[in-house]
């Protein structure tokens, strides 16, 4: 699919850890075109390059240096149509009705409305179809806009292995343990001498959503709202001294016993759903199964698929359950920023802007 010409974006929250990850993903993406970012009045008003202390290893884009940074209203930013939101939940609460109502596309990273009831919470590679609860949405809350979820870091990759697994075998459920990275609490974030050679074992209200949101996604489509799939999950969460990249160690009940060389098999064939399988983001390919034993590392596999695919190993059998396994997602690309932009492509190409 091709546009015209690139439809125009902004970013809010422009200057933080997502927000920046979006400003580099956008650089160049062939349907969308940045036109103004936005953040706290701390930041209004100053030149992108000024207010944002950039910790990307890839350059500033070059376009966005001189961006004069905006107050996250609608009224800042009228000639655009999607925004893309990396707001801290508490701000994202207030702000984001305001632009679905104005007729803005949210493409939202904030927790504020991924469990309404009539709010997408997408991963296109695993429920592309939810996209079609904004129609709803749409009625309901009487928008001409719309807000799409996507969900917390941690759930990304293992909602993905789960659905491919569950396709297969059916998931009864999971036991899974997270090591997640500093940039998944924003900047600062963790104080170092909080994290240097320490790890955290709790994240707030963390363990919670990767309990509930996998559900949701891999849940059954109604016309006005989402069946939650009956996988039971218990989550623990802990904060590592690891820059980008959640590695979660997931050990699972499978309805029909599977193989290890069969789980692999279905773990790599796995494909999108049809509607979500050509976008620019799609990830190619959705999963990739590591062999070696000490893999996958976020150092080392965490930008596979420029950050988009996530990176399975380990695939054994569970003493306890069926099987068990290690998965890796980048959390600032596929667990953020890539997938927003992910959803974003899939509402245009289902002519749902
Ligand atoms: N980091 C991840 O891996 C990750 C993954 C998935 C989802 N998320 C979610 O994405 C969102 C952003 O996370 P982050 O890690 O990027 O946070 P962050 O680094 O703390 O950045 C927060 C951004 O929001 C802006 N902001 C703060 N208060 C504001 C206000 N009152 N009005 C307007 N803008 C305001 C900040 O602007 P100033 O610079 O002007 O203060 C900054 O641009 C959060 O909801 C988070 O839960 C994060």
């Amino acid at each position: 699919m091709s546009l015209g010409s690139p439809l125009p974006v902004a970013v809010l929250g422009a200057t933080g850890s997502v927000g920046q990850r979006f400003v580099s993903l956008l650089d160049k993406h062939p349907w969308f075109k940045v036109v103004a970012l936005a953040a706290s009045d701390r930041s209004e008003g100053k030149p992108y390059a000024q207010a944002c202390r950039w910790i990307l290893s890839e350059p500033m884009p070059v376009w966005a240096r001189e961006m004069t940074l905006l107050p996250c209203t609608p009224q800042a930013m009228p000639e655009v149509r999607i925004v893309f939101s990396a707001l801290p939940s508490e701000q994202a609460k207030t702000l984001e009705p305001e632009f679905a109502a104005a007729g803005f596309a949210v493409c939202s990273n904030a927790s504020s409305y991924r469990a309404e009831s009539d709010v997408p919470l997408l991963l296109p590679e695993v429920n592309a179809g939810h996209i079609h609860l904004v129609r709803h949405q749409r009625l309901a809350r009487g928008w001409s806009g719309c807000i799409v979820t996507n969900p917390n870091c941690t759930s990304t990759g293992l909602t993905v292995t789960l659905k491919a697994l569950d396709g297969a075998f059916g998931v009864r459920r999971a036991f899974v343990v997270s090591l997640q990275a500093l940039s998944g609490a924003g900047y600062p974030g963790v104080p170092s001498l909080d994290i240097l050679d320490n790890i955290i074992p709790n994240i707030n209200g963390e363990e919670e959503k990767v309990e509930w949101e996998p559900r949701k996604m891999l849940g059954h489509l109604n016309e006005d709202s989402i069946t939650l799939s009956d996988i039971q999950i218990s989550a623990h969460t802990n904060r590592v001294a690891v820059l980008d990249g959640h590695t979660v160690c997931a050990s699972v009940e499978l309805a029909t016993p599977a193989l290890v060389e069969e789980a692999v098999r279905v773990l790599r064939a796995y494909q999108a759903p049809e509607i979500a399988r050509a976008l620019p983001s799609t990830p190619n390919p959705v999963i990739i199964v590591r062999e070696e034993a000490d893999r996958p590392q976020p150092r080392l596999d965490r930008l596979t698929g420029g950050g988009m695919t996530t990176v399975v190993g380990r695939v054994r059998p569970d003493p306890l359950l069926t099987l068990k396994f290690v998965v890796l997602s980048h959390n600032t690309i596929r667990g953020a920023a890539g997938g927003s932009i992910y959803n974003a492509e899939l509402l245009v190409s289902e002519g749902l802007l």
